[in-house]
């Protein structure tokens, strides 16, 4: 096969670049010795087309609609995994064997305890603080409670602060819960599944235990499993970019909350159900469809439209299936905000203006739905977003480092600011 290469032409100059090619999806212009041939940077705010690293994690064709998890199509996964077991693919590359997958589910539930201390460090929150706010501090602190496994050079250190953060990231989750609404603590139970044991952490109270409904816990391993990776987010690159300078991982995970936590990438199922509730009634929503399509208006139509998905996003598929599910089970039929939410959807879908620009529903346009009827209040989505998404965070993060061609990520930029000019003493300004 003759190797394809890329030609730029600068005034009289014609230099070659090498084009990669992956496994599946588009090729890629390997532009590492463009500074170095032209004296030239490329301009790509936002990395739209930027392939910033190799990964073999997860694959997404947002023109079809496809995501992959290590070659799995995420529907198949949603229908016949759980989320344990796309832990396990995420790190490890294949799906485990039922001795593996047991080992490790044992190793994970082995791991959920934090050590007691960290309840103190709970304490010094304010009870009203924004539960993503005590994520970024408590997971960036577990680098203080855990650092016999920051050495990032031992492999076994690295494997061990992976698993700490899979077993321990739903037990702060559910403190940071407890602590907002004045509860105590609930520890973890090993007799439990990974979702069960999470559900019951959030629900229970020392007084009465919460009964897990398999179906509700079933659904919530969904949630998970639909969230787990992404390819290179904002989060995910945020990770990498920290991890590149050998950070410690819980720091670099403690960035990857922080960054999922704006509205425009992990909040978003929090705005769209807020949106879905603010238009109440189906009769409302050709008012709220002409919103969105008037440019003098800011309101844009939350849970609809994606960077990559240029078609359905095969998450909110699963998504919408499985509300139903959830409300059926605990027998909220009728629902005002799933009917909204899918008289909106089917109206958008025959619109124009949504056709002609592909905007489809995204994966928060029905989770929401789901949290809010499990329980949740709207505050803690984000927070059960970061938890589904460590795996995936974690994943690419040891497949950087492990990665012997890992440089410390340095963007360039367009300097727009002032050329060089001589300091004037305060007196003469
Ligand atoms: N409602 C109305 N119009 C929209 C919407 C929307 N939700 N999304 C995009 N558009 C329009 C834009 O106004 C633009 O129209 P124009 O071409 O006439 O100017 C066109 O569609 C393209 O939109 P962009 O913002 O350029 O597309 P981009 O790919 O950059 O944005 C984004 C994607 C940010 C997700 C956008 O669709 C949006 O704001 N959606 C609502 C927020 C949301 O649901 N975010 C969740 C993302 S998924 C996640 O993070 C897990």
């Amino acid at each position: 096969m003759t190797e394809k290469v890329a030609k730029l032409t600068l005034g009289d100059q014609t230099f070659d670049f090498p084009v990669l090619q992956g496994s599946v999806g588009p090729d890629v212009i390997d532009i590492r010795s463009l500074y170095a041939k032209t004296g030239l940077f490329t301009y790509d705010p936002g990395f739209t087309s930027t392939a910033a690293c190799d990964s073999s994690i997860t694959y997404i064709d947002g023109d079809k609609g496809e995501l992959l998890y290590r070659g799995y199509p995420i529907d198949q996964l949603a229908e016949k995994s759980s989320y344990t077991e796309v832990c396990y693919l995420l790190l490890y590359g294949e799906l485990p064997t039922k001795a593996q997958l047991a080992e490790f589910d044992d190793l994970v539930t082995r791991h959920t305890m934090v050590h007691e201390q960290m309840h103190y460090f709970f304490r010094g929150f304010r009870r009203d603080a924004h539960p993503m706010a005590v994520m970024t501090g408590v997971v960036g602190a577990m680098a203080a409670f855990y650092h016999d496994s920051t050495d990032i050079t031992d492999p076994q250190q690295r494997e061990i602060a992976s698993i700490r953060m899979i077993a321990k990231m739903p037990t702060i989750a559910a403190m940071a819960y407890k602590y907002s609404v004045g509860q105590p603590f609930v520890y973890p139970r090993n007799d439990l599944d990974y979702a069960s044991n999470f559900l019951h952490m959030c629900f229970s109270v020392p007084a009465e235990q919460y009964e897990v409904s398999p179906e509700i816990a079933r659904a919530m391993d969904l949630i998970f499993t639909l969230h787990a990776d992404h390819e290179q987010n904002a989060s995910t690159s945020t990770v990498r970019l920290s991890g590149s300078s050998d950070a410690n991982p819980f720091a670099c995970i403690a960035a990857g909350v922080a960054c999922l936590w704006g509205p425009a990438h992990g909040g978003a199922n929090e705005a769209a159900l807020n949106m879905l509730r603010q238009i109440g009634t189906v009769e409302r929503i050709p008012e709220f469809i002409a919103r969105a399509k008037d440019k003098n208006d800011p309101f844009r139509l939350m849970g609809f439209g994606h960077r990559v998905y240029k078609n359905y996003d095969p998450r909110a598929k699963v998504m919408q299936e499985t509300a139903k599910k959830v409300l059926d089970i605990l027998g909220v039929e009728n629902n005002p905000t799933l009917q909204v939410a899918k008289e909106l959807e089917r109206i958008a879908l025959e619109d124009e203006y949504f056709v002609d620009r592909k905007l489809y529903p995204n994966v928060d346009f029905y989770s929401g739905i789901i949290l809010n009827a499990i329980g949740f209040p709207t505050s803690m989505f984000t927070v059960l977003f970061a938890v589904a998404r460590t795996v995936g965070w974690i994943a690419q993060w040891k497949e950087m480092i492990a990665d012997p061609q890992k440089k410390i990520g340095r963007p360039r930029q367009l300097y727009n600011g002032s050329p060089a000019r001589e300091y004037q003493s305060i007196d003469a300004r």
